[in-house]
């Protein structure tokens, strides 16, 4: 997941835990880890690529998470998220009787999972690659046939590089890489981003045995935790992405009667992607060929921004904006 040098990935993690130690407020950790991190010799965008918890998630300002261990073969890990998260670690609390924290994420052995707790609650979130419904779309989800593949600009012979700027479960980049693309993904929200984290390294694990087509998929997505716009920019101009794909959270949609339970907890842990208008300005000027947004298919323009051209689906659509035509035999 880290794809710079492992000794600058080992001296940030020693830089933070010893910032943690003084006991700074996040955003002065955040400053002072930067400041250190640039005298060690990190450039700004190796910076970006750092895996530091950094969020307007709301969680991470309340002090309302609990990291719940099911199962001591996890405590390492239970105790690795918790001090990620800077959250407590709890063990041993049957989860189906907790009324508060709102909201817990539990490590067992089904991975890493959001839950919400009280006595109708919704089910656990969990980012799954390797069954459920994203895996029935890798199998019967009608290939380059669908909307998003237009949409993004894959069929034979093209095959462009995309970074999803707003990764959350990861569905989107799931679907991109199993036509092919590779898939930077990246995701600002600490909750979020370990969900995500924790679905592709079981994919990976499993899939190594037992299915080397998805193998094969999950190697070409690419994990990042980063704020979008600040890692945009700074990004290097040999690194410029062919497709930005945006798909932020809309501020109406967890009002909307079919929108899942559980998906309408995970807004609620999210928040709103007020930014996205930003957002698409900067994507405008980082992405060679085209960005693409998805929007709920009655939502207003983004930055009210008209795009190129829209594909609509029955639910949703996607928005695009053209920069310049791909070129046949892109990333084959
Ligand atoms: C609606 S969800 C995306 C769902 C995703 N397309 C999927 O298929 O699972 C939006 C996600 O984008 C993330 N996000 C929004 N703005 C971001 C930014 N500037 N940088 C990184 N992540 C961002 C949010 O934290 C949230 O998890």
């Amino acid at each position: 997941m880290h794809n710079f040098c492992d000794g600058f990935y080992l001296k940030s993690r020693l830089i933070k835990a010893r910032i943690n130690a003084y006991g700074q407020t996040p955003l002065a950790s955040f400053a002072v880890f930067y400041i250190v991190a640039r005298l060690f010799g990190v450039s700004t965008e190796a910076f970006w690529r750092l895996n530091i918890p950094m969020s307007n998630s709301p969680l991470i300002n309340n002090n309302d998470l609990w990291v719940i261990c099911q199962l001591p073969e996890f405590t390492a890990q239970a105790q690795a998220l918790a001090e990620q998260l800077n959250q407590p670690l709890k063990a041993g609390i049957d989860v189906s009787l907790l009324d508060s924290p709102e909201f817990v994420m539990v490590i067992g052995a089904q991975g890493v999972a959001l839950q919400q707790t009280g006595r109708k609650a919704p089910g656990p979130i969990r980012a799954d690659f390797a069954e459920g419904s994203v895996d029935h779309r890798r199998k019967f989800g009608g290939g380059k046939g669908q909307m998003i593949a237009k949409a993004v600009g894959v069929k034979a012979g093209v095959y462009p590089k995309v970074l999803d700027a707003t990764a959350g479960l990861g569905k989107d980049a799931f679907v991109l890489a199993t036509l092919g693309c590779s898939v930077q993904l990246l995701e600002r929200s600490p909750v979020v981003h370990a969900l995500l984290a924790d679905g592709l390294a079981r994919a990976r694990e499993y899939s190594t045995y037992d299915d080397p087509e998805l193998a094969q998929i999950i190697a070409r997505m690419e994990l990042l935790a980063v704020d979008s716009l600040n890692y945009l920019t700074d990004i290097l101009e040999d690194n410029r992405p062919d497709v930005i794909y945006l798909d932020p959270m809309f501020p109406d949609r967890q009002k909307s009667a079919d929108v899942k339970k559980e998906m309408a907890a995970f807004h609620h842990v999210v928040g709103k992607d007020e930014d996205a208008d930003s957002l698409l300005e900067k994507a405008l000027q980082k992405a060679n060929y085209r960005v693409v947004v998805k929007r709920p298919r009655k939502a207003p323009f983004i930055a009210n921004k008209t795009p190129s051209y829209q594909l609509e689906g029955k639910s949703s659509r996607y928005d695009i904006y053209t920069i310049k035509k791909m070129p046949e035999g892109l990333g084959v």
